[in-house]
């Protein structure tokens, strides 16, 4: 048993339904086999447990760790390619990469920066969307699981209109992803996705036998692109026979709890009524959004429907693996969406950034919050004396405040360390 002592900011209860922001200052958790087994002032609970180790976490602010629910493993030495919009940036920045993920040592390196990168930002659960070569995904949970990040991840699937090497067939496609899963899925934290890259690469029968590998994978969840740019939009139009890029999914049984679509920056009322009903949920990539032009997130609308909605950081369209700077990215849009914007406190971003991900990824009875029962994923921000950061959060009012100026300044220079079930990942 370990008590961790210091100030703990979590969202156990959802600000988008009126939950407060909680706050323990000088507060204790104790933690036994990776598992917070009590929480409560300091005091107390070193007086009920005389004998056990401290681990002094003061002077900083303990988060849960962050869930990013929708990043692209092979994309992280593509971040950076302003100035394009969706359909050109995939052909002439982020695919030619992707397709050097045919190379395992390539794919090696980049999987070790890949899962380095997270940790470093806080983000101890992800969503990830794997590479379109099997040998890849073996590289990125076996990098995974050497760091103990929970990756959900698999093989990207695609039978159309992409650079020739990166395309299969739906029998190629299900024979692989059964074989992945087959090594990887509930096998220490890691778990498997059915990945189709976008309707507008996939045809009905890849889209068919993903469905197939999905009910053949009890647990695994589903993952895809939606509505993210008019022009992406219209040609799935064309391709489907007029449908809604929704149903595209939809009709195969993909839009269910298990699924999470990233952008959703064009819904019409009609597809936000099907993903409500569904139970799916959006991954809302706001630097992504701004870095490609895809638009302004309809987050209002979303909530209006019913509509689940998380964070992802979208490296490489997004810009960097902080969602600290998605969650300002959120803010910022939805201040620029004037009436039509959502008004987001630091209490909204923190749930958006790991209560809403926990439950999007199906990891809320696990993790997400810092509650009794809860794994201890946790981070502790504490800012080097004299960063910009230090110098704002001790001018704070209060923890609402300084966890505002968190969102507002920080970086993953500011993450000191990161705990996945109690044990030290990054410091
Ligand atoms: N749609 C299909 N593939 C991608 C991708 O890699 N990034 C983004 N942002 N959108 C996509
Ligand atoms: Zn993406």
């Amino acid at each position: 048993m370990t008590l961790f002592r210091g100030t703990f900011i979590d969202t156990p209860e959802n600000p988008f339904t009126g939950g407060a922001l909680r706050v323990a200052t000088d507060a204790a958790l104790v933690v036994k086999d990776g598992v917070i087994v009590a929480r409560g002032p300091y005091a107390e609970l070193r007086a009920a447990h005389p004998a056990e180790p401290t681990v002094d976490l003061t002077g900083g602010v303990v988060l849960p760790g962050f869930v990013d629910t929708h990043v692209h493993f092979p994309q992280i030495r593509a971040v950076g390619g302003l100035g394009m919009p969706l359909l050109e940036w995939l052909d002439r920045y982020a695919l030619p990469e992707e397709a050097r993920m045919a190379d395992v040592d390539y794919a090696t390196g980049v999987a070790d920066e890949f899962v380095r990168g997270l940790a470093a930002a806080g983000t101890t659960s992800a969503l990830v969307f794997g590479a379109h070569y099997s040998d890849a995904v073996d590289v990125l949970f076996t990098a995974a699981s050497r760091v103990g990040l929970r990756i959900t991840s698999g093989l990207v699937v695609s039978d159309r209109l992409l650079r020739p090497e990166l395309l299969t067939s739906p029998a190629r496609a299900y024979t692989e992803s059964l074989a992945l899963a087959e090594r990887w899925h509930g096998v220490g934290r890691n778990r498997y996705a059915v990945t189709p890259r976008f309707s507008l690469s996939c045809t009905d029968d890849l889209l068919a036998a993903c469905r197939t590998v999905l009910d053949e994978i009890p647990g695994s969840l589903f993952t895809s692109h939606v509505n993210e740019n008019e022009a992406e939009i219209a040609n799935v139009t064309e391709l489907f026979g007029g449908s809604d890029y929704v149903s595209t999914y939809d009709r195969h049984g993909l839009v269910n709890r298990r699924s999470v679509l990233a952008h959703n920056v064009h819904p019409t009322d009609v597809e936000l009524k099907m993903l409500a009903e569904g139970g799916a949920t959006i991954a809302h990539c706001p630097t992504s959004n701004a870095a490609l032009g895809s638009g302004l997130f309809p987050l209002a609308r979303h909530l209006q429907h019913g509509v689940r909605v998380a964070l992802g950081s979208d490296v490489g369209a997004g810009t960097g693996f902080s969602l600290l700077k998605e969650g300002l990215q959120a803010y910022f849009v939805q201040r620029l969406l004037g009436e039509q914007g959502c008004p987001l406190t630091a209490a909204h971003l923190l749930h958006l950034a790991t209560t809403a991900g926990a439950e999007a990824i199906g990891l809320d009875a696990e993790v997400g919050d810092l509650s009794v029962g809860k794994r201890f994923d946790a981070q502790l921000l504490r800012p080097a004396d004299g960063s910009p950061l230090a110098v704002s959060v001790a001018h704070a009012e209060d923890a609402e405040e300084a966890l505002a100026r968190i969102f507002t300044l920080g970086t993953p220079a500011d993450v000191h360390a990161v705990w996945i079930d109690g044990h030290l990942l990054h410091h």
